[in-house]
């Protein structure tokens, strides 16, 4: 796709919210969130998921990512993550290094009050698959 699709923010957020309701939270207590959307101008969402182990907990951006893989790709043009109050949740940083897997810096993120955010901005210097690439031993 060459255009970038335009970039409904309340879409987003309403996604947001609708699957923050599925969180699986019991112990954190904090339901989130999350809806991107695609340059095809798809829309994929995903929830946290939380396990009695705690480390094992996915965060709802995991849940974009494999929803993105699993729906046939694609790159994240836009994000916006809300927490079971309906309000803007902070992408944490492993998220943050998740999202840049399947996104460009000037990827926007809702943030709430603020406006908007780049990806960049959260996560200056990311480590990327062209780093990967250029320093392997052989
Ligand atoms: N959480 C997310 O889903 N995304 C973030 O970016 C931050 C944190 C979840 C993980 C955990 O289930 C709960 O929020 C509290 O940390």
């Amino acid at each position: 796709m060459t255009e970038t699709p335009p970039i409904d923010w309340e879409a987003l957020r309403r996604r947001a919210r609708e699957v923050a309701a599925h969180a699986y939270a019991p112990y954190s207590g904090v339901r989130v969130g999350a809806a991107a959307l695609v340059d095809d101008g798809r829309i994929v969402v995903g929830c946290n998921v939380e396990n009695a182990s705690i480390g094992l907990t996915t965060c709802a951006e995991n849940g974009v990512a494999s929803a993105l893989a699993a729906t046939g790709g694609g790159r994240i043009v836009a994000l916006a993550v809300v927490a079971g109050d309906g309000d803007y949740l902070a992408p944490c940083g492993r998220c943050r290094q998740v999202l840049s897997e399947f996104a460009d810096p000037d990827m926007v993120i809702d943030a709430g009050a603020d406006g908007t955010v780049t990806l960049g901005a959260l996560l200056p210097g990311a480590f990327g698959p062209a780093d990967l690439a250029a320093r392997r031993d052989a």
